[in-house]
């Protein structure tokens, strides 16, 4: 009966590294300020991406942050290019299976784009004729 090693192979594959971030908190990340992004057990190069919304459903992509990365950490410093709003970063190594970040809403960044301008509505009062209409009886 060969039982014995047929167990040791299963358990073999079960003991296989997978990436995850190392970073408990996502609370605080500021617009210049430099937040130190950390991971461990990555398979080959990692690449961090920079996703914006509150649903991975509806996640948009807002370009890589970095990539080729053999650390196992990066200092990622947002710029005010980024808009207030919930962002996470994907992490993917060369397994090509992106992990996820906890969601974060980056701090002191400007609700609206720099460049807008602001246009005041023009507020116009409608009134309305009030008509009562008796009932008639016949
Ligand atoms: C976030 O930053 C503010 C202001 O610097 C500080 O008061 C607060 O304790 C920080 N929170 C965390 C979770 O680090
Ligand atoms: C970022 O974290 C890594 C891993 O803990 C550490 O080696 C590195 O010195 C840190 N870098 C900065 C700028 O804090
Ligand atoms: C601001 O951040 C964006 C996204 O990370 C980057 O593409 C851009 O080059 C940065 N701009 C400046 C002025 O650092």
């Amino acid at each position: 009966m060969k039982l014995s090693s047929l167990f040791l192979v299963a358990s073999a594959g079960s003991l296989a590294q997978t990436l995850r971030f190392t970073n408990l908190d996502f609370h605080n990340i500021t617009v210049d300020t430099p937040f130190n992004i950390t991971w461990t057990d990555a398979n080959g190069p990692v690449k961090l991406t920079l996703l914006k919304g509150s649903s991975p459903a509806y996640f948009e992509n807002m370009g890589v942050i970095a990539s080729g990365l053999t650390d196992s950490f990066y200092v990622w410093t947002p710029n005010n290019t980024l808009l207030r709003d919930i962002y996470d970063i994907q992490f993917e190594d060369s397994t090509g299976v992106p992990i996820y970040s906890f969601m974060f809403e980056l701090v002191l960044a400007p609700v609206t784009a720099a460049a807008t301008t602001t246009t005041t509505a023009a507020t116009t009062s409608t009134t309305y004729a009030t008509t009562w209409i008796w009932p008639t009886y016949v």
